[in-house]
C-alpha cells in the first residue's frame, strides 16, 4: 500500500483536498495512507523557527536545515522511502507518467517548499526528486502537494470504479481526451454526435480516437509533435 507522508508547514491547507470524493474514499478504504506532519513540530528552539535569513543578504527568507533533516529522518525512520519530492517551480514539471510512476511506490515523502526556498544542502543531500506543478509561482508548496496526492492516488488500483477509467485519461496515451456527452441527445438544438447514438461500437472508438488526434494537434501541437517524434524512432 502506498503511504503518502507530506511535510508542511501550513497543515491547514492540505485538509480539504484529501476530505472528498476519490481521495477520501481511498482512504477509508484503506488503498493508501496519507500523513500531514506539521514541520514547526520538528524544531527545537522556543519560537519553533522554520526559517532563517539567506546568507549573502537579498530578500526573503530560506528554509532551515535542522527541522527538515529532523522531520525526514523521524519519518523514514530507517525504512526505505522510495523518493523524497521537493515542491518547487524550479522542479521537474510534473507529468502523468511521474504520477504513474509514483503511483507504483510503496512510500513517498513530499516536502512543500515555502519562503524563498530551502537551504541548497538539503537538495543536494536529502531530496531524491524536486517537482513543479507548472511555469508559475504559487505562494506555497501545499497546493502543488495536493495536485501531486490526487494525481497519483486516482491511480491506485481499486481507487476508481471503473479499473480501466483511468487508462482512457486525456495524456495516459499522450494524447487529449475525446469530447463525452450524456442526455439529452438533442438540447434546444445542440445535438449529440450522431456516430456515439448509431450502436456501432467500432465505429465509435474510431470516432473517439480520430477527435483525440484533431483535438490534440489543434489545442496541443508541442503533444502532438512528441507523439510523431516517439513514432519516427520507432
Ligand atoms: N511552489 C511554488 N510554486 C510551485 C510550482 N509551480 N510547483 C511546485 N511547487 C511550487
Amino acid at each position: 500500500m502506498l503511504k503518502i507522508d507530506i511535510i508542511t508547514v501550513f497543515p491547514e491547507i492540505l485538509e480539504s483536498p484529501f476530505s472528498h470524493s476519490i481521495i477520501h474514499r481511498a482512504l477509508e478504504k484503506k488503498l493508501t495512507e496519507i500523513r500531514i506532519y506539521n514541520l514547526r513540530d520538528f524544531t527545537s528552539d522556543r519560537y519553533k523557527s522554520v526559517d532563517d535569513y539567506p546568507y549573502g543578504g537579498g530578500a526573503g527568507m530560506v528554509m532551515k536545515i535542522e527541522p527538515v533533516y529532523k522531520a525526514l529522518k523521524s519519518i523514514s525512520n530507517g525504512v526505505n522511502v522510495n523518493e523524497v519530492i521537493y515542491t518547487t517551480p524550479d522542479g521537474e514539471p510534473f507529468t502523468q507518467p511521474i504520477a504513474n510512476y509514483l503511483s507504483t511506490c510503496q512510500h513517498i515523502i513530499i516536502l512543500c517548499g515555502h519562503y524563498k526556498g530551502i537551504d541548497q544542502r538539503i537538495r543536494d543531500h536529502a531530496i531524491t526528486r524536486e517537482i513543479s506543478i507548472g511555469d508559475y509561482v504559487l505562494s506555497g508548496g501545499e497546493l502543488a502537494a495536493a495536485v501531486i496526492t490526487d494525481a497519483v492516488v486516482r491511480l491506485i488500483p481499486g481507487v476508481l470504479g471503473d479499473e480501466t477509467s483511468a487508462l482512457t485519461d486525456t495524456f495516459q496515451d499522450g494524447l487529449l481526451a475525446p469530447p463525452v456527452y450524456t442526455r439529452p441527445a438533442n438540447f434546444n438544438g445542440w445535438k449529440v454526435p450522431d456516430i456515439l447514438l448509431s450502436g456501432d461500437q467500432s465505429g465509435i472508438d474510431q470516432w473517439r480516437m480520430e477527435q483525440s488526434m484533431e483535438k490534440t494537434k489543434k489545442l496541443r501541437p508541442d503533444l502532438w509533435k512528441k507523439m510523431e517524434d516517439h513514432e519516427d524512432r520507432e
